[in-house]
Formats: structure tokens, sequence, C-alpha cells
């Protein structure tokens, strides 16, 4: 008998955010651009950290509470996140994952946002408002990479479970949903149009 096994796997979660909570796309989507456009004080925390076009996670931490249309969108993630926890197989000890932070990123042609995982959080993805073509997918780092020293490299063409970097391409309306320690970078936007998207985190307990 020959087996092969997968341990220790890895979850990605890509799912359409409105199967589980009706979400306009079209009202979130002008809905980011007018916040942005509002909100001189990220626009400043933007500028002063060096920081590709907008976002709002330095300045305002109450989306859902401001704006109807983010209400809907946690509505929809918090379905999603349960769908998550549940094939990760998380005993959660009867306490709760709650929505952490919630922000928007509004990514200009040339903008990239390098390589980061998301510290004190449980689960962390994306929803995505506007992808043009030719802008950035998200790539993914295996977590593993810093005890791959002396391992040679995967061949071009093998399964994507066992590659090292995986690029996602999601479509508008899509969500991702990860484990907050996997790396994860947005390449340059090559896009002349402005790639927008909104992040979240939820913390255990
Ligand atoms: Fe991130």
């Amino acid at each position: 008998m020959t087996q092969f096994k997968s341990l220790f796997v890895t979850r990605l979660y890509q799912a359409t955010l409105a199967s589980k909570g009706a979400v306009d796309p079209a009202e979130l989507e002008n809905s980011c651009l007018v916040i942005a456009d509002d909100d001189e004080a990220g626009q400043e925390w933007c500028e002063a950290n060096d920081f590709p076009g907008y976002t709002s996670y330095a300045s305002l931490t109450d989306l859902p509470w401001r704006f109807p249309i983010f209400a809907d969108v946690v509505k929809a993630l918090d379905a999603h996140v349960a769908a998550f926890a549940a094939d990760a197989g998380y005993d959660l000890d009867g306490k709760e994952l709650k929505l952490e932070d919630i922000w928007i990123n509004i990514l200009p042609e040339g903008g990239i946002h390098t390589a980061h995982i998301h510290p004190h959080s449980v689960i962390s993805g994306t929803t995505y408002v506007a992808m043009p073509k030719d802008t950035s997918a998200i790539k993914f780092e295996d977590p593993r990479l810093a005890m791959m020293m002396a391992a040679p490299g995967r061949a071009k063409d093998v399964d994507e479970s066992l590659r090292q970097f995986v690029y996602v391409q999601p479509n508008v309306g899509d969500v991702l949903l990860w484990e907050s320690w996997l790396r994860h970078e947005v390449p340059m936007n090559m896009s002349e149009e402005e790639r927008i998207s909104v992040s979240f985190n939820y913390s255990w307990g």
C-alpha cells in the first residue's frame, strides 16, 4: 500500500460575499470612494506614512456603525467567518469569533502592500470592491518557508497545494478568508485604475 496524506493544511476560503447576506456592490464602491474623499485624518496618515493610496485603518474604527452598507458587509462576513471556523474544526469553547477591525484600502496604479501578517487576530480576510483588469492578485506565502532552507524548490507545474507562493485573483464581490498568521502581500497594481478592497480581522473571545 502507498498513501500520501496532507497534514497541517493551510485553508483559504473563497466565496461570493452576497451568498450569505445582501450587499449592494455599487453602493459599497461609492461609499468607499466618498469616505476616502472625506477622511482628511486618514489622508494625512497615508501621506505621513508613505502609504500608497488610501486606507481607513488608522483613522476610522467604526465603519459599520457609521455607514449602513458596512453593517450589511459585516452581517455577511459574520456568516462567512462562521463557515470558515466550522471547516477549520475550531473548538471555540463557547466564545465567539468577533469582528475586531474593518477598513477600506484604495490602491492606485504603482501601489503595493508589502508582505505582512495580522497580529492579535484569528481570521483575516478581504472582500473585493473594484478589481480593474490587470490589477494585482493577492500573493500568499508558505508559512514554513523559514524551515525549508535546504530543500529544493518546487517544479513549476506542481499542484497548487504544494507551491511555496500562491497567487489568487478574486473577482469583485468575492470574499477571501485565511488564518491571520498567513503572510500575504499585494504586488504592484499595474492597472491605471484603483484597486479597491475592504479588509478585516476577527478575534476570539
Ligand atoms: Fe493583509
